[in-house]
Formats: structure tokens, C-alpha cells, sequence
């Protein structure tokens, strides 16, 4: 950066316009380097601020040999002044001064070559050639003296680039380049105005590791779409449940195939646990083992000892129920609430199905809400997903009634179930002290199934387990699901 070079420059342009020449301009300044000033003037151009018009001058030079003579005389000067009185021999005044010296005295006539010896010939002579080195700007550029010069090599020509300078597009509202962009550039969005001296639109380096993963994606999708549409989320972080809350509150018998061995996994320790009170627990016990509420039962002898029995969750429904159980004791209010976490189920493992899955847990409670209610929320809900084609079946749930499955088309499996869904039955909402006039739709959707729609993979473990390819997770889109849902 040449100091001063910016003032100097805008100053000038503002005066004159144009800059004809930039070694000119550096002439006039002092500044000797010329090559920096043309750096600058490169990065103001870059800017559009100024235009710059690359040309070349070509000027006569005093050659090395030329300056000594402005210095010290012209070689036939002083071979002339170095001539004695009794004369030298031309043998002598030509090695010691050169023949080209010796050569143009003698064309002069200033000197003579007597009876083998070199003498003056005039006295008091001048030396032209030096007059004319030292006038060398007012010749003719073209006539004979500068011929002769050349000839006798004392000048020579140059040609130099400069550059002629003018306003740029930008002139008017140039800047200074800016060294960082800040917060609040990005905010109001001034950045676009700015010139900045590092790449800002430079895209940054690809991380080696830290990538999302596409059911983790998923997952966000889902939640944002559940949030748009006014749903809570409930609290998931326990995948240890005991029975009470995954089956026995949700009315489901304790002699059902899902509360086996086969099907459900077990914890050994701690083996049990018991946090429900016992009002609740009573109530539920009657209307499993007696029936309550206008239901007959389930008509069997309700344990305790299989209540308490700590399971790793086998559905989300279970918070659903601890939810709703609170939501009844603090006074009823009209709920959405969602959640996506993970449940285990002690499955035969295939395409389609793992021991360990998310579940996409969803309960609307409502006066006077039904079936229709809940297939309008799915047809909404998969739409914004960008899953239009979607069906229903009846099902059949312990806890529900009615119940109702829910299937999607996977481009290569064909229809494949994605969740199972109701209207939880009266004798899970009333022991819990709801109103009796409030309704619950529920349902509990794979987060892995949609995934598999979306994706288009065959199988269930290419997104989760072992078999994951981290290179498709690194090469994967930010989400896979369409913003635009019309
Ligand atoms: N819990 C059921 C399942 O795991 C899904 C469901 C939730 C069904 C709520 C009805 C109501 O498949």
C-alpha cells in the first residue's frame, strides 16, 4: 500500500477527472514505486470504482555510457584534453581511449596525426556531444543528432506501460473494504452494499464428521410439523416404564400375548417399581378385574405383583397415559401433545421390523372429538410430510375404540402399516378422573416407516443399526421432505 496513494487519488480524480498517466502521477508524488501503485489502483478497479487503461510510452534514455559522459565528457573530450603538446602515438591514444573516441576527434578535426603523432589541431573547442546529452529532452526525436547519439551508443529507447485512470461505475459510493462481517450486516442486510477484503461468499469446508442423521432429520421434520400444528410435547426421557403405566392403566389385561416374555423385554433389576397412587391403583384394578363404569371387565384376578413389573417401554402410549392421568388430577384442559422417542419390543427382526424403534406418539383430548377428527389430522399431518397416498383399516386395540390402522405406499414394498391409532376407551380415561364427556383420539406412528417411504430403502436397518452406510448419511440432503406442500 502506497501511503497517502487513496487521498492523493480520489483528490485528484475529483479535480481533473482522469489521470493521464500513472507515472506521472508518481512522479509528481515521490513515489518511486510504480509497480505498488499499480497494485492499488488493480484493487480499486476490482471494485468498479475506477477504470484503468493499460499503455505504453517509449522515451529516450541516457545509456550507462551516456551518463558517464554528462559526468565526465564525451570519450573524444577526453581523449582530446588528455593530448600533451609533443602529442602522443596513435598506437597509444587509440588503446587508451578507444577507436570509436580516437575516430570522432579526428572527424571533429580537433585533433591531427602529425609525422605519427596524434596533436591538437584547434584550441579552446567544446564538447558538443556532452551539450547535447544534457539538452537530450529538447531534441528532435527523429533528426540526426539523435541518430549519431544512438549510433555511438550513448542513448537508447524505452518503452514503459502506465496506465490512464478514470471514475468507475462505483466511484460515487465507493468504500472501504471491510475486514469482517458482523451480526448486524447479516441483520439489515447491508452486507450486500459492502466490499470485503476475504471471500464472504467463499463456501466453507466440508466437516469431516458431525452429520446429522437422516432419522434424527426426520425426527426434527415431524416435530416442526407437529408444533405448526398447536401439539405439545410430552416428556420421553425414561425407557425404563413399569406396567402399571405401559398396560395396566391403559386397560389392557395382564394376560394379553404383548405382555409376554416373547414380546415384551423384562428388567431384571431393579425388577420393580411402584409410583401410583393407590386410589388410582384401585380403580384400575376395579375395572380390570370387575368392570366399572358401565363395562363389565375384563372378569380375571388383577395382580399387583404384574403391575409393579419394570419393562423396557413397548410404546410411547405409555407417557400418554401418565400425561393424561395428570392432566385429569390438575384440572382438565383441551390438550394436543406429542412426542418421538424410542420403544423396545422384543421382535423377530426382518425388513420391517427391530427390537428397538421410535415411535411418533400423538393424543388429541377434546369434548365430543372422533374418528373423523383423527383422519384429519393424519391427511393433514402426512400431507405436510409430502406423503399423500395414505389409507385406513379397522384394527382392533385393548385400548382403544374404535381403532383404526394406518398405511402408506412404499415405492418397492407396496403398502406397508405405518401406526395404529383410536379413541381411547372409557375405562382408561375415567379411573384417571377425566371428565366424562371428553374424548381422547390417540395414535402411535413408526418414525422409521415414513423414513423408509421417503428415503425409498428397502430395509429398515439401512437407517438404523449396524448396517448404516456413513457415507450416505454424509451425501444425504439437509431433510428429505418437500417445504412446499401445495
Ligand atoms: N400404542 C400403539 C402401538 O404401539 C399405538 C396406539 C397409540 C394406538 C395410541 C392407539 C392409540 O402400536
Amino acid at each position: 500500500m502506497v501511503a497517502n496513494f487513496d487521498q492523493v487519488l480520489f483528490e485528484t480524480l475529483d479535480k481533473d477527472g482522469v489521470i493521464e498517466s500513472s507515472r506521472q502521477m508518481c512522479q509528481a508524488n515521490g513515489w518511486d514505486d510504480h509497480q505498488a501503485v499499480v497494485g492499488d489502483l488493480k484493487s480499486w478497479e476490482s471494485m468498479n470504482v475506477v477504470t484503468l487503461e493499460f499503455k505504453e510510452s517509449s522515451s529516450l534514455n541516457l545509456t550507462e555510457n551516456g551518463e558517464s559522459a554528462v559526468k565526465n565528457g564525451s570519450p573524444e573530450f577526453i581523449l582530446y584534453s588528455a593530448v600533451p603538446a609533443e602529442g602522443i602515438s596513435v598506437k597509444e591514444a587509440n588503446e587508451k581511449f578507444g577507436a570509436t573516441a580516437f575516430g570522432s576527434a579526428k572527424g571533429k578535426q580537433w585533433i591531427v596525426i602529425d609525422k605519427g603523432l596524434v596533436k591538437r589541431k584547434q584550441d579552446g573547442i567544446e564538447d558538443t556531444t556532452k551539450n547535447l546529452l544534457v539538452n537530450l529532452a529538447n531534441l528532435d526525436p527523429k533528426g540526426e543528432d539523435i541518430k549519431a547519439l544512438r549510433r555511438a551508443k550513448l542513448v537508447e529507447e524505452k518503452t514503459l506501460s502506465y496506465c490512464k485512470i478514470s471514475k468507475g461505475e462505483k466511484y460515487n459510493i465507493r468504500k472501504k473494504e471491510c475486514s469482517d462481517l458482523t451480526a448486524d450486516m447479516l441483520k439489515t442486510e447491508s452486507w450486500k452494499d459492502e466490499t470485503f477484503k476475504f471471500n464472504h461468499l467463499a463456501l466453507g469446508e466440508i466437516p469431516s464428521s458431525g452429520f446429522r442423521h437422516p432419522l434424527s432429520k426426520v425426527k426434527a421434520e415431524f416435530k416442526q410439523i407437529f408444533i405448526e400444528m398447536g401439539f405439545e410435547e410430552m416428556p420421553t426421557a425414561n425407557f425404563v416404564e413399569n406396567s402399571f403405566w405401559n398396560f395396566d392403566a391403559l386397560f389392557q389385561p395382564q394376560q394379553h400375548p404383548a405382555r409376554d416374555a416373547h414380546d415384551t423385554f423384562f428388567l431384571k433389576d431393579p425388577a420393580t417399581s411402584h409410583d401410583f397412587t393407590d386410589d388410582y391403583l384401585a380403580k384400575v384394578h376395579k375395572v380390570h378385574q370387575e368392570g366399572d363404569y358401565n363395562s363389565l371387565g375384563w372378569r380375571y384376578d388383577w395382580k399387583l405383583e404384574e403391575a409393579e413389573k419394570n419393562i423396557l417401554r413397548t410404546h410411547t402410549t405409555a407417557v400418554s397415559s401418565r400425561m393424561l392421568y395428570k392432566l385429569a388430577q390438575t384440572g382438565f384442559k383441551p390438550k394436543k401433545y406429542f412426542s418421538i422417542d424410542r420403544v423396545f419390543r422384543n421382535e423377530t427382526l426382518d425388513a420391517t421390523h427391530l427390537a428397538e424403534f421410535h415411535q411418533v406418539e400423538g393424543v388429541i383430548a377434546d369434548v365430543d372429538i372422533s374418528l373423523s377428527h383423527l383422519i384429519g389430522i393424519f391427511t393433514e399431518f402426512f400431507k405436510r410430510l409430502g406423503i399423500t397416498d395414505i389409507s385406513f383399516k379397522p384394527a382392533y386395540n385393548p385400548y382403544t375404540e374404535p381403532s383404526m390402522e394406518i398405511f402408506g405406499k412404499h415405492p418397492k414394498l407396496g403398502r406397508i402399516e405405518l401406526g395404529n391409532s383410536g379413541l381411547f376407551r372409557p375405562e382408561m380415561l375415567l379411573p384417571m378422573g377425566l371428565p366424562p364427556n371428553v374424548r381422547v383420539a390417540a395414535w402411535g406412528l413408526s418414525l422409521e416407516r415414513p423414513t423408509m417411504i421417503k428415503y425409498e430403502l428397502n430395509s429398515i436397518r439401512s437407517i438404523f443399526g449396524n448396517d448404516l452406510n456413513i457415507n450416505s448419511i454424509k451425501s444425504n440432503p439437509i431433510c428429505m421432505f418437500p417445504t412446499d406442500f401445495e
